[in-house]
């Protein structure tokens, strides 16, 4: 349309000013907002423009892909991927508490973002960090109520304070509606777009117990067959986000064919809402549902249980942890 045409032509303008001939770097997340701070950026400067994307081996089915493949061809943007689920792993090795989690993946997050930039700094001069900080966002930091307080949230992507770069944040007056639409205008693929919110810290939060390998790779199967049943029955916009939840640590008895098994339940916690301040437990048609338990139970090994999570939030917050 021609406002969010109008806003992307400005913003350009504005970014090609602030950066002059300088170069930025734009931390990565596989979500909306750095994507689309990313593209339109990149719509400015070009080539001047690093995107890095640390891999820290908590993400979903196929986001990696998401990012490597579908936004690289979309933008044509300079990716640099940084592999460092090795070290998140072992940082991360034994720890079962939720804040110590967050801590310790937010901390580690900093740590091989730093590292990346001061490669690229040692090849060309970086002036200027890229983040694709909303409107909510500027208001909300301001206004520091004690609702951001409950957990240690951190936004993967939109890191560090390192002050020997100058901001540039293009999506400083838009809301979250129109940040999509100025990403649908600029191209970028709908699975980016209209992405559920996912957690910075991503599936460490979403296993209740300690953190393995093993334990991340039932989970990222259960999830991606949630996420493709709710997208089947044409649920997406329905829907905020649905968590898939691996009670790791939790044993329960069951049977299959003529077998007792003896496996772990996982919870499914589809909430609807406006804003994640609020949340109710959304009502999923029984289908839908029969469908999701089924497969999860039947395609993946160790699952052998799956209950539904009908808390609102409050009391319960959308994330387990
Ligand atoms: P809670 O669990 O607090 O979650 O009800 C509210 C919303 O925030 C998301 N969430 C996070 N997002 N970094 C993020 O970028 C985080 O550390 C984080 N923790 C929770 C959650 O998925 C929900 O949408």
């Amino acid at each position: 349309s021609w406002t969010i045409a109008s806003i992307v032509e400005e913003q350009v303008a504005r970014i090609r000013e602030q950066v002059g001939d300088g170069r930025a770097i734009c931390g990565l997340s596989g979500g909306v907002d750095s994507a689309v701070a990313a593209a339109l950026v990149q719509r400015a400067i070009g080539d001047r423009l690093t995107c890095v994307f640390v891999d820290h081996g908590l993400l979903r089915a196929g986001e990696r892909g998401q990012v490597e493949r579908d936004f690289v061809a979309a933008t044509g943007v300079n990716l640099v991927t940084v592999d460092a689920a090795d070290r998140f792993l072992a940082a991360l090795d034994g720890v079962t508490d939720p804040e110590q989690k967050r801590k310790i993946i937010g901390r580690e997050f900093i740590r091989v973002f730093e590292q990346a930039e001061r490669d690229l700094q040692a090849d060309s001069r970086y002036d200027f960090l890229v983040q694709g900080t909303l409107y909510p966002d500027v208001v909300e930091s301001g206004g520091g109520t004690g609702a951001a307080n409950i957990k240690s949230h951190h936004n993967v992507g939109g890191l560090p304070e390192d002050l020997t770069f100058e901001l540039v944040e293009p999506l400083r007056e838009l809301f979250k509606d129109e940040v999509r639409r100025v990403g649908i205008e600029l191209g970028l693929p709908e699975t980016i777009v209209h992405r559920q919110p996912f957690p910075g810290p991503g599936l460490g939060i979403r296993i209740i117990g300690a953190v393995t390998a093993g334990r991340l790779e039932i989970l990222r199967a259960a999830d991606a067959i949630a996420r493709e049943e709710l997208t089947a029955a044409g649920l997406d916009r329905d829907i905020w986000q649905c968590p898939v939840v691996l009670l790791a640590d939790v044993h329960s008895v069951g049977v299959q064919g003529d077998f007792r098994t003896y496996g772990h339940p996982v919870v499914l916690r589809p909430v609807s809402s406006e804003d994640a301040m609020t949340a109710d437990w959304t009502r999923l048609p029984y289908d839908v549902l029969e469908r999701i338990s089924t497969r999860i139970t039947n395609e993946v090994p160790d699952v052998n249980r799956v209950v539904l999570d009908v808390t609102s939030k409050p009391p319960g917050t959308i994330e387990w942890e």
